[in-house]
């Protein structure tokens, strides 16, 4: 593969799935927004530099990445080890945990127990690849989570919810802060059960191989965590 050139570029040209709120999401002018949108604004403002958001399926960002269409993914997207291969991620900006979502009267209470059950998950995300029975964690903390289960994927996490409440799926393992908006909205009929499956680290995704890129990224996130810009975001869009 070639080289990527280590000169941060000219402009963030940014990859989201607005469909996973609070991180991000479509607000009502129809535009990208949440808690991921505000950081890479910032984070790009503060480097002097104009940020695009395309909007697309979760599934399709690394190879958009990979494509050059896009310099940066930020998508609530979890560090993994395969993913490391094709992209670079910066330091973490968030950390949290897969939840599993499920009816009122379900009597699960672990991931282990969903062996055999129908699950709705978003495509490509950390919740497929555990209820797929992929290997989850990192190096020797690796390990099969669900074993067995039939996995129904959802471009939206939102219609794996929808399913969930009209019987065609049994359970939705999705990440925590994204279940707990969708479940706020049935409060009526699901609840959500977290068995930790092990943090998960959102990072933002940027071009393989670009140091100076990735440095002068971290470098904004360290100053935003350390001047409280981070708190008020955080109090904007996760907290409220
Ligand atoms: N953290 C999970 C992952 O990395 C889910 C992220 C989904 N993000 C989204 N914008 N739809 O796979």
């Amino acid at each position: 593969s070639k080289k990527a050139e280590s000169k941060v570029p000219d402009k963030l040209i940014v990859g989201t799935n607005a469909e996973f709120p609070p991180f991000e999401y479509m607000n009502d002018k129809k535009q990208p927004e949440g808690f991921d949108i505000a950081m890479i604004k910032e984070i790009g403002k503060r480097m002097g530099k104009k940020v695009e958001i395309k909007n697309m399926e979760f599934k399709s960002l690394i190879g958009a990445m990979e494509s050059d269409s896009i310099n940066a993914i930020i998508a609530g997207m979890t560090k993994t080890e395969k993913r490391e291969k094709a992209v670079d991620f910066s330091d973490s900006y968030y950390t949290t945990n897969q939840a599993i979502i499920l009816k009122k009267d379900s009597k699960i209470t672990k991931l282990a127990q969903l062996d055999g059950k129908k699950i709705g998950v978003q495509e490509g995300t950390t919740g497929d690849l555990i209820s797929s029975g992929d290997k989850f964690g990192d190096g020797k903390k690796a390990k099969v989570l669900v074993k067995g289960a039939k996995v129904k994927r959802f471009k939206k996490g939102v219609d794996a919810v929808m399913d969930l409440k009209n019987g065609s799926v049994d359970a939705v393992v999705i990440d925590e802060l994204t279940a707990n908006e969708f479940v706020k909205k049935n409060a009526k009929k699901l609840k959500i059960v977290i068995d930790s499956a092990g943090s998960e680290y959102y990072c933002i995704a940027l071009t393989k191989g670009n140091t100076a890129y990735k440095e002068e990224v971290n470098k904004q996130i360290k100053a935003i965590k350390e001047d409280g810009t981070y708190d008020k975001l955080k109090a904007k869009y996760i907290d409220s």
